[in-house]
């Protein structure tokens, strides 16, 4: 397994200058474009959380949409989205939050998770830490009975993970020194 973790940074596509000048973007695209790529980054993925009992994936819009449901399904688990204002249209709760021009909100209906629920937050990639930030406050509010979160990608230099209280188990799959 640690071959196969190996084998996936080696995948992941460094591309300069994009959105903006500067930045070194890493794009995951090609983890799920090949199907041994998908198949080895489900298989890590998945093993990490086999015996948590997990009972909901939250999946963070949009990236996280990709592998969020791919998981539940492998932890017989359902999946429930999180998602920026004005797309889910029952009662929802939200939280903003501090981009790097400006403020952002993310929304999850209120009725998608409960007390009993063992809840694995995912996205694709840990940089500031803002997005999850919020949104392991979103399910937070929702009282359930623990909450775990998960990253493909971990950009290490950036200390994303000092936002979270150190007993909150955030595994991430490939990490940086950027
Ligand atoms: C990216 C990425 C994470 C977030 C990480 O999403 O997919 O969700 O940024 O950054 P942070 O740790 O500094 O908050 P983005 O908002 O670009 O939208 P997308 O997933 O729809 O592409
Ligand atoms: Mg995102």
């Amino acid at each position: 397994s640690n071959n196969k973790i190996e084998r996936l940074k080696q995948v992941v596509r460094n591309i300069p200058d994009f959105p903006i000048e500067g930045i070194q973007f890493k794009d995951v695209t090609p983890l799920f474009q090949f199907s041994e790529n998908l198949k080895d980054l489900t298989d890590v993925l998945s093993s990490l959380y086999k015996d948590k009992g997990i009972t909901k994936v939250v999946g963070i819009e949009s990236r996280g949409f990709i592998m969020g449901p791919i998981l539940a399904l492998n932890l017989d688990a359902g999946f429930v989205p999180i998602r920026k204002p004005g797309k889910l249209p029952a009662e929802t709760i939200e939280e903003n939050y501090e981009k790097e021009y400006g403020f952002d909100t993310i929304q999850i209906h209120k009725d998608s998770l409960s007390a009993d629920d063992v809840v694995l937050i995912h996205d694709d990639l840990l940089a500031t830490g803002g997005t999850m930030h919020a949104a392991y406050n979103l399910v937070k509010r929702m009282g359930v009975k623990k909450i775990y979160i998960n990253f493909i990608i971990e950009l290490e230099l950036l200390k994303g993970r000092s936002l979270f209280p150190d007993d909150v188990e955030i595994e991430t799959l490939l990490k940086y020194d950027i």
